[in-house]
């Protein structure tokens, strides 16, 4: 859990992070939306202490972040950037170890937990454990830079705008395996984005972020359906939020009988989610566990009757 209270942050005298407020619940992902300079990335790093606040209190489960060495709170808190950081000239398993070793872990745990890691996130560890960064494609490094942050079970992670480098599709795969990660994981998960979409597609709660200021927070459906302000109600975009909502209706409400080859998908998948899924694997109907189909043309149906 990680609880915010009145937090402001102040360089000369501009303020750029205004008495802010908010709570994230123990295992959900709480989405910081809002436009450039909004204050999103400063907000974060406050949580670690990356950057010093000016007034107000985090506390990190029970732990107020203050009254600890900033090198130990980070040691709780995984951090994971855009671009990946992984270091060039470690190999996939010395840069996932980093953090381990610091806390001096045995050498057999830390190796089966770069092993369990790896897997985790699809990368057969015989095949990537010992390759150099280069060798591998941009959403193979972001991965890693996930699993590296992740290595030492923190209790919190925070990513900056992790999937900002890479291409649409490639996105919106990693944007499902990181919920996924997420999930099974239990982790408590602070993401900064710029894009309300990938907001709605992550986060149980909402942050919007506006000048310093957050103008609200709430579940997407609040967020998507009852816009608080103006400036909200513009980031979401009149036109584009049917299509969003997309991202709220499950395939429950479309499943069809029948049945479809390959596992089976939870009812409560999202339309966006089977959309993303028929596309990326190349497949024109998926079966819904307890029995029936979605089908892509109605996927499709339901896409073009929302932004139409
Ligand atoms: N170290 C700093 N010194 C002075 N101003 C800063 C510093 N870091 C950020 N700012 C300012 O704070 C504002 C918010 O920045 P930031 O938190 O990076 O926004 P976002 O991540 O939403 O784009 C910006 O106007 C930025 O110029
Ligand atoms: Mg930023």
């Amino acid at each position: 859990m990680i609880r915010i209270q009145n937090l402001t942050k102040t360089y000369d005298r501009n303020t750029v992070v205004n008495d802010v407020s908010l709570t994230v619940d123990q295992g959900q992902i709480a989405a910081l939306v809002g436009t450039s300079g909004s204050g999103k990335t400063t907000l974060l790093r406050m949580i670690n202490r990356l950057v010093e606040p000016t007034s107000g209190q985090i506390h990190i489960g029970e732990t107020d972040a203050a009254t600890i060495p900033p090198h130990l709170l980070r040691r709780r808190i995984g951090y994971a950037i855009q671009g990946h950081g992984l270091f060039p000239h470690y190999t996939v398993g010395q840069n996932i170890a980093i953090v381990p070793q610091l806390l001096g872990w045995k050498p057999a745990e830390i190796a089966a937990r770069v092993e369990e890691l790896l897997h985790l996130f699809q990368l057969d560890p015989g095949q990537f454990r010992d390759r150099m960064p280069h060798q591998l494609s941009g959403g193979q490094q972001q991965r890693v830079g996930v699993a590296r942050a992740l290595a030492a079970r923190p209790e919190v992670l925070l990513m900056d705008e992790p999937f900002g480098a890479l291409d649409p599709v490639i996105r919106a795969r990693a944007q499902a395996d990181l919920r996924e990660i997420q999930r099974r994981l239990g982790t408590t998960l602070v993401i900064v984005t710029h894009d309300m979409e990938e907001a709605v597609t992550l986060g149980d709660r909402i942050a919007v972020m506006d000048k310093g200021v957050l103008l609200q927070y709430g579940p997407p459906a609040e967020i998507l359906t009852r816009p608080a302000a103006p400036f909200v109600e513009a980031l979401i975009g009149k036109s584009e939020r049917p299509f969003r909502l997309l991202s709220l209706t499950p395939i429950a409400d479309i499943a069809e009988p029948g049945s479809a080859e390959g596992p089976a998908l939870p009812p409560e998948t999202s339309l966006r989610d089977a959309l993303a899924e028929c596309l990326w694997n190349g497949r024109d109907r998926l079966a819904v566990e307890g029995g029936g189909v979605v089908t892509l043309a109605a996927l499709q149906a339901r896409a073009e009757g929302a932004v139409r």
